[in-house]
Formats: structure tokens, C-alpha cells, sequence
């Protein structure tokens, strides 16, 4: 989704530089539809006597005017775009769902430039609801209009929250993942999306999602932030480097590592069925970890990733049948046995999605959050503690990271917030 750390963009979200909040337009919106003949949306507006039974939409605040704002800037498109694996393992799945697609009805949660929805369509989709609350929906109606496919593909400028759909749908689709994963709090709008118009059996793409945590060492990263400071042209500048660790290491970091910074196999933090999370689950997740190093190396911190899969609605679990999509709990096999798996079994041969350091890298990246010093850690030695991610109270789109870890006797704790 964004590149925000690496790519120049300032401030979280996708900033070139500072942005304008769009000031006395809360609440509710008016929204536009772009739609053609035939379509079941409806244009939304404060004036609109609501008589749904459905609970007030939640307030845009200021912050999410400010995060939709920041998608109407070309670059993060180009940059997810361009993104192959994300893009092509989308089209992929589309078109290996094509029999639960073509003829149906769609809704694609945060259209962006319209790409997937048109994929949609390509697939033969009978009409795909192409929702984006940024302005880039202005650009997503032109592409659609000059691909010919208007019939098709009908744009609704407006929250998903606040638009009106006044039919069901058979598939929804999104690309709502954040930095580890929960970063940008999107998945909320999928929640909500499934809950209003979702069919019985319909289907969502992808179906479910996991985020995992590992140990790492990146000695090179260590050297080249803080290790540097110690000799300047010569000068002893390590008076500098209890500001150099904090400036560093203070906030999450994007950045891409390899399997070989990695100590050991990594620990689910999460997994998400999409067609039953809530909202609630989301505000918090905590975990407890225990790993089992497979080397002696400095451990200088911990990494993030996740990954996404598109399977069908009929393999995923049940009540009945719990175990039909994932054959082994994710951290049935303790971090500490070797022969645990990097990955959840997938028996489906679901296609998945990515972002772990051993997969080609994509615009995710890894997140990191890196100790302000290293631990020296031996062969088998145990690094263990517990994480809690919660969303910010003051802005839901921001997570906050408690991380308490303890490794040869000694323990730690580092908060962080990923803004
Ligand atoms: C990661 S981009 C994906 C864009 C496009 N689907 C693609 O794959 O290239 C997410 C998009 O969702 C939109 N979005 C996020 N939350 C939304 C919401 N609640 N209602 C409408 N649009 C939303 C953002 O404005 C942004 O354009």
C-alpha cells in the first residue's frame, strides 16, 4: 500500500510534502455516482431522510479526510501499480475466481484508479461497484469511460461507509493491506462492506490474511546508523549516539531484509478470516512469543510481515469444520522446534500473496523495530516476550506497538507508534 518511510513520503500516509485537511466538511458527505444504466446505487447525501434500520456510518474525522487525501496523489498509485506482485497475484485471483465473478455483482472497497474493478469486468463481471472516497475516483471514472466500460464498472465517489448500494452483491474485493498488515485500519471498511451487502456464500478477495513476527540481526544497518558516529573523518563523535539510536530506531521502520536476516522461523501474531472478523477484534491484538535463536548472532530487533490468500468460500473453515483452510494451528509447532514451518500449511493451493523477506520483495516491504542496542545471542538461546498492536485512540489509522521481550536474563519493554 504506501511507501511512506523509504519513499520520500513524509508524515504516514502518502504525503509529498504537506497536506491541506479539507476543513468544515465532516461527518457525513455528499458523495457523486458515475454510474450507468442500470446500477442499484443511489447518490448520498446529508439532506437524505435515512430511514435504514443500519446504525449511523462512523464520522470521517479530520484524519481520514487527510488519508483519503493522500491517495489522490498519482505517486502511490504508480508505486502499488507497479508493484508486480501485488498487481498480478490480484489479476490472478480474479481470473482463477472467474466462475464466481463473471455475471455477478461486485463491489471493489477502494477502487483507487479503477484497476481492479476492471479486472472485474475483463473477468466478465455483470456489474462492479468501483468505490473511493479520495478524489482519484474522478481519475477511476475517466479510465473506466475511456476503456469503454461505463455499462460495467460504476464509480461511487464517497466513503463505503456513507455510499448507497441498493442491492446485494456476490463478490467483494479490496487491497486494504497497511504496513503490517493493520497499519491504515482499511480492513474496517471491508468489515463493513461485507456486513451491509455481502450475499450468503458470496465470496471476498482475498479470503484471509496472516502477520507474522520474527527475530532479526542486520549488523550492516546497525553499523551504517549508529556504528558510524564512533569515528567522523577521524573525530570521536559518540557523544552523538544516544540521539543517532533514538532518531533511528525510535518508529518502525520500512525497509526490505532478506531470509538471511531472519534468526529464526517466525510466529503468527494474527490471522484474519475476512469473512468473520470484526471491528472490535481490530482495536487490539496481543500475542505472547517464544523463539528458539538457530544461530549466534547480535539480535537487533524484531520484523514484521504478512501475507493474503484468495481461496474460494467453500474451502474456508466452518464451526463444522474447522480445519478445512489451515491444517495446522499457525503456531501449533512452538517457534522453538526447528522443524517448524516458515509458512501456514495451505492445502487449498490457494494463491497466495507475500511479503515475507524469503519472497520476491514488493512495496510493503518488512516492518522492523529495531532495539536501541543489540543483544548478544548464542546458538539455541530463547528470546521470548509479548506485542500488542492497537489502533491510536486519537487516530484509528495509527497503531500503536507495546513490545515486551527478555533474552539471557535480561528483559526490555519499547513502545512505539506507527504514524
Ligand atoms: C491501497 S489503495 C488500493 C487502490 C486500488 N484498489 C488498487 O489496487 O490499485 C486503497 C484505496 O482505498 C481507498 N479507501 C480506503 N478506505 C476507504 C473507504 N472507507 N471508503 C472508500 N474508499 C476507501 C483509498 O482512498 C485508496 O484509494
Amino acid at each position: 500500500m504506501q511507501g511512506a518511510a523509504s519513499k520520500g513520503y513524509s508524515n504516514g500516509y502518502h504525503q509529498n510534502g504537506g497536506h491541506k485537511l479539507r476543513k468544515g466538511n465532516r461527518g457525513r458527505r455528499s458523495h457523486r455516482d458515475y454510474g450507468g444504466d442500470g446500477s442499484a446505487a443511489r447518490v448520498f447525501s446529508a439532506t437524505d431522510d435515512d430511514s435504514s434500520p443500519r446504525p449511523p456510518p462512523p464520522p470521517c474525522t479530520d484524519f481520514d479526510m487527510a488519508y483519503f487525501h493522500s491517495y489522490s496523489h498519482v505517486g502511490i498509485h504508480e508505486e502499488m501499480i507497479k508493484d508486480r506482485v501485488r498487481t498480478e497475484t490480484y489479476r490472478a485471483a480474479i481470473m482463477q475466481h472467474q466462475n464466481y465473478i463473471a455475471g455477478k455483482v461486485v463491489v471493489d472497497v477502494g477502487c483507487g484508479t479503477g484497476i481492479l474493478s476492471i479486472f472485474c469486468a475483463q473477468a466478465g463481471a455483470k456489474r462492479v461497484y468501483a468505490v473511493d472516497a479520495s478524489d482519484i475516483a474522478v481519475q477511476a471514472n475517466e479510465v473506466v469511460k475511456a476503456n469503454n466500460l461505463s455499462d460495467t464498472v460504476i464509480v461511487l465517489h464517497g466513503r463505503i461507509e456513507d455510499v448507497e448500494i441498493d442491492e446485494e452483491v456476490d463478490v467483494i474485493i479490496s487491497e486494504w493491506m497497511g504496513y503490517m498488515l493493520l497499519y491504515e485500519s482499511m480492513l474496517g471498511s471491508i468489515i463493513i462492506a461485507r456486513d451491509r451487502w455481502l450475499k450468503s456464500g458470496g465470496l471476498i478477495l482475498p479470503s484471509n490474511a496472516t502477520l507474522y513476527m520474527a527475530p532479526i540481526t542486520h549488523p550492516d544497518r546497525y553499523s551504517e546508523s549508529i556504528e558510524f558516529w564512533r569515528n567522523v573523518y577521524g573525530i570521536d563523535m559518540s557523544a552523538m549516539l544516544p540521539l543517532a539510536k533514538q532518531c533511528a530506531f525510535e518508529e518502525p521502520c520500512v525497509e526490505t531484509i532478506t531470509g538471511e536476516n531472519v534468526l529464526t522461523w517466525p510466529h503468527v501474531v494474527k490471522h484474519v478470516d475476512c469473512y468473520t472478523i470484526t471491528n472490535h477484534e481490530l482495536e487490539s491484538v496481543a500475542t505472547r512469543f517464544k523463539f528458539k535463536s538457530m544461530m549466534r548472532a547480535p539480535l537487533h530487533g524484531f520484523a514484521f510481515w504478512f501475507d493474503v490468500e484468495f481461496s474460494d468460500p467453500a474451502i474456508l473453515p466452518t464451526e463444522n469444520n474447522p480445519q478445512s483452510s489451515i491444517m495446522e494451528s499457525p503456531n501449533e509447532h512452538s517457534s522453538t522446534d526447528g522443524s517448524q514451518r516458515k509458512k501456514r500449511a495451505n492445502p487449498s493451493q490457494a494463491l497466495v500473496l507475500s511479503t515475507a523477506p524469503e519472497d520476491p520483495p514488493t512495496h510493503w516491504q518488512q516492518t522492523l523495530i529495531y532495539f536501541y542496542d543489540p543483544i548478544e545471542v548464542e546458538q539455541d538461546q530463547i528470546i521470548e516476550g509479548a506485542v500488542t498492536l492497537s489502533q491510536s485512540k486519537e487516530n484509528a489509522r495509527f497503531m500503536n506497538i507495546h513490545l515486551e521481550y527478555a533474552s539471557g536474563g535480561r528483559s526490555f519493554v519499547k513502545e512505539s507508534v506507527m504514524r
